[in-house]
């Protein structure tokens, strides 16, 4: 496995990165770290995590060394991050994590609306439930809101950097890219870049212009914009789908899906599922 090799990166503010060979969840060790008065800026890496955590109360899992697990600490100055614009930031690391891989590996991923970067499945599998792209990271945000006021978020990653082939469960929805780069994929080297990258992306969007410079990048690097869509919103505990074309990400973040009666709907929280052509 990797030995980690730094634990600052030069010119930004991520200058108290920790990489343990095992944890919990590194998000969950960063909240902990922020009620106790953490500093913006710490960050946490781990081989392995043992009860890791995904969006919605799901587990996420990976063999150790597999991927790049972890959690970033930031804390907003007032008024610069309304909680309401708070997935911004979920936004903002997709887009750190895409371009950094991008220039590692010549890898194209997009961003499947809220948290998932995918890459497009070259040789889909009709008729059998192959969703026509295979997800390569997930980005999980935690916010501590204080007198409408963001405390400290916690934003939290896994990429899929050394699985070789998926099991077979995975194989019609996830990937990995040392697989589709056909070579080793160094997680430190990947974790440096994103952190370089991200530096710019955060600092941007606290500026007057960032959210909407940040909302064209997001429309552009989408996997979701333009797709028919099956959303399983929940209400009340219970879940309602509704299925309509993925027309826009407003100021907010959320999508808007134009349902079959012309309606639109504004979705802040959901799973998306990409309708393809042949499923409909
Ligand atoms: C998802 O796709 O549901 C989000 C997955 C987020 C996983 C990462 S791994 C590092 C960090 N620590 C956690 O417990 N979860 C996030």
């Amino acid at each position: 496995m990797e030995i980690p090799n730094f634990d600052s990166v030069d010119r930004t503010r991520f200058s108290d990165i920790t990489w343990v060979p095992e944890i919990g969840s590194t998000n969950t060790a960063l909240l902990d770290r922020a009620r106790k008065g953490g500093s913006e800026g710490e960050v946490i890496i781990a081989d392995l995590q043992t009860q890791g955590r995904g969006r919605r109360g799901r587990t996420w899992t990976a063999p150790p060394g597999t991927s790049l697990m972890m959690s970033i600490l930031l804390r907003p100055p007032p008024g610069t991050l309304s909680p309401d614009n708070a997935s911004l930031i979920t936004s903002a690391l997709a887009i750190s994590v895409l371009t950094a891989v991008e220039e590692i590996t010549n890898i194209q991923l997009e961003v499947k609306w809220p948290n998932d970067l995918v890459v497009d499945s070259p040789d889909p599998i009709l008729g059998s439930g192959d969703p026509g792209y295979r997800k390569v990271a997930g980005i999980l945000t935690e916010t501590m809101i204080q007198q409408n006021e963001i405390e400290a978020m916690v934003v939290g990653i896994g990429i899929n950097t050394g699985w070789g082939q998926v099991p077979p469960e995975l194989q019609l929805t996830a990937t990995s890219l040392d697989v589709l780069a056909g070579s080793t994929v160094h997680r430190t080297q990947l974790a440096q870049k994103l952190l370089e990258n991200f530096e710019t992306e955060y600092a941007a969007l606290l500026e007057p212009s960032g959210k909407e410079n940040l909302l064209l990048r997001l429309r552009e690097y989408s996997a979701t914009l333009g797709k028919q869509v099956l959303v399983h919103l929940n209400e009340e505990g219970e879940t309602k789908p509704i299925k309509g074309q993925a027309i826009n990400i407003d100021e907010s973040g959320r999508l808007l899906v134009e349902l079959d009666n012309g309606d639109i709907q504004a979705v802040s929280v959901a799973d998306v599922e990409h309708l393809r052509l042949d499923a409909r």
